[in-house]
């Protein structure tokens, strides 16, 4: 199956936002992926609300809103009403992670679960059969442009048997430092979404790269 490609928005020209959101209307993205940070959860602030909500007035496809923030129980409602289709919360910010997949549900979006790159997914046992999808961190949240961290394709072995297991639905993403070249293994091991930044909007025909990234093997 061809994987879904989620661009990172946060790699691109915000001060050309519409345009860049209408390039990703027009290519071969599937969803555009969001990153809401609070200089709490990670060392950096991205963007919140009224930005969202400008993605929203233009974007044709989903919006996969992935927060990296404290205590997002508190934010669930605000971030759908502002747009969001798929709302990730990070496993180590969450004491209720359980609570908070059917708080997410209960507004219509998609539930995701992210997991930093120290974070064993063995935790994810007991919920995964609750998730929509897993947002593995292939990268330290907190900055586009980073390097790849290779145990990423263990972790995605372990997820994909775990899901097996418990007879889950959830979908399998990896973010951070996706690229050409580790993209035919990450398929290989069972990922379902590539989120990709700075390779998707450094790259000089962003939408044809797009379009690599879908048809990669
Ligand atoms: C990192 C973010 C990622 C980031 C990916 O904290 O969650 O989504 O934007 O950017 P690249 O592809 O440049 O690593
Ligand atoms: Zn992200």
């Amino acid at each position: 199956m061809r994987p879904l490609i989620a661009p990172s928005v946060l790699a691109s020209d915000f001060a050309n936002l519409q345009s860049e959101v209408e390039m990703l209307n027009n290519s071969q993205a599937d969803w555009l992926h969001i990153d809401i940070m609070d200089g709490r959860f990670v060392p950096n602030i991205s963007f919140g609300f009224p930005v969202l909500e400008a993605i929203k007035r233009y974007a044709q496809k989903p919006l996969d809103v992935h927060l990296m923030i404290v205590e997002p129980e508190l934010y669930i409602e605000r971030f759908r009403e502002a747009g969001a289709d798929t709302i990730s919360v990070h496993v180590e910010a969450c004491t209720h992670l359980h609570r908070t997949l059917q708080q997410i549900k209960a507004t219509g979006a998609k539930a995701g679960i992210a997991v930093n790159p120290h974070t064993s997914v063995h935790l994810l046992e007991d919920v995964i059969a609750d998730a929509d999808l897993v947002c593995l961190m292939s990268v330290n949240p907190g900055f586009g442009g980073q390097k790849f961290i290779e145990n990423t394709y263990r972790k995605i072995e372990a997820l994909k048997n775990l899901i097996i297991q418990r007879n889950s639905q959830a979908l399998i993403e990896i973010d951070g430092g996706v690229n050409q070249h580790n993209t035919p293994l990450l398929l290989e091991k069972g990922a379902d979404v590539l989120v990709a930044g700075s390779f998707v909007f450094s790259a000089e025909d962003p939408a044809q790269t797009i379009a690599d990234l879908k048809s990669s093997k």
